[in-house]
């Protein structure tokens, strides 16, 4: 696992959009893998600038973003889709249907989840798949305990993941209960992963992992098998890792 240490969110935030753009200007095919939250929001601000002034284009790229929630509509500002279409994909000259999102609306979402993977397969596996962390090392929506083993599944989600995402929503009643998420097994088998960490509330879930066990009961933690992973935390967030390790 590489770490690139960074001042502060703005420079994670661009050190990730250059990384991403030189992939994406120099692969005639790409495949990307999106994530949501606080942490991606400079990154897509840096890509939705870089299009608007040097004309990247991106229908070159396919995207597959990990999460949804379930029973939240599209149109509604509290989904990821709303989430991606204002912050990234309105401001770029992507192609509509190479950018795929889980359905959290399906009547049948275990028929959604395999449906997910199978796109995935089909598109012939993410290139790079952009990741952040929860306080309690969740990737995409995998909570603690879930097996490394996990495919695209649906996931109800825990009391400290819907307290963190509840200033998004008017009340902590309206944070959705389920999810539906791209699967560990699935993150690891993208052949390359970038993971983003800003700030003091990623302290104890980069000492983790970055110096902790390898573990089911943290999620992150499985990033450690895999053999291409980047992760650009800024200072503060890497604060407890140093204090452990001084350089
Ligand atoms: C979002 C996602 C989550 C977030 C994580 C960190 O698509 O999959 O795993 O990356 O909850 O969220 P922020 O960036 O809001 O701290």
């Amino acid at each position: 696992m590489q770490i690139i240490e960074v001042k502060d969110y703005e420079e994670m935030s661009l050190k990730a959009a250059q990384y991403i753009l030189n992939k994406v200007k120099n692969k005639n095919k790409m495949v990307l893998g999106l994530a949501t939250g606080s942490t991606p929001q400079g990154l897509y601000s840096h890509l939705a600038w870089d299009h608007q002034k040097n004309n990247t284009s991106y229908t070159n790229v396919t995207s597959f973003n990990l999460d949804e929630y379930i029973g939240i509509p599209p149109s509604d500002p509290t989904s990821y889709f709303y989430y991606m279409y204002e912050r990234f994909f309105s401001h770029i000259d992507r192609v509509n249907e190479n950018a795929h999102i889980p359905n959290g609306l399906a009547s049948d979402l275990d028929e959604e989840c395999k449906r997910y993977e199978h796109l995935i397969q089909v598109a012939g596996g993410i290139d790079l798949q952009v990741l952040g962390i929860g306080r309690n090392g969740h990737i995409g929506f995998n909570e603690p305990g879930t097996s490394f083993e996990s495919p695209t599944h649906v996931v109800e989600l825990t009391n400290s993941t819907r307290q963190a995402n509840a200033r998004y929503f008017d009340t902590i009643e309206k944070v959705p209960t389920h999810a539906i998420t791209m699967g560990i097994k699935t993150i690891l088998k993208s052949r390359e992963i970038l993971l983003l960490a800003s700030g003091e509330s990623k302290q104890n879930a980069l000492v983790h992992l970055i110096t902790g066990e390898i573990t089911e009961q943290f999620p992150a933690s499985a990033l450690k098998h895999h053999s291409n992973t980047t992760v650009i935390a800024d200072e503060v967030a890497l604060h407890g890792v140093k204090q452990l390790h001084p350089r």
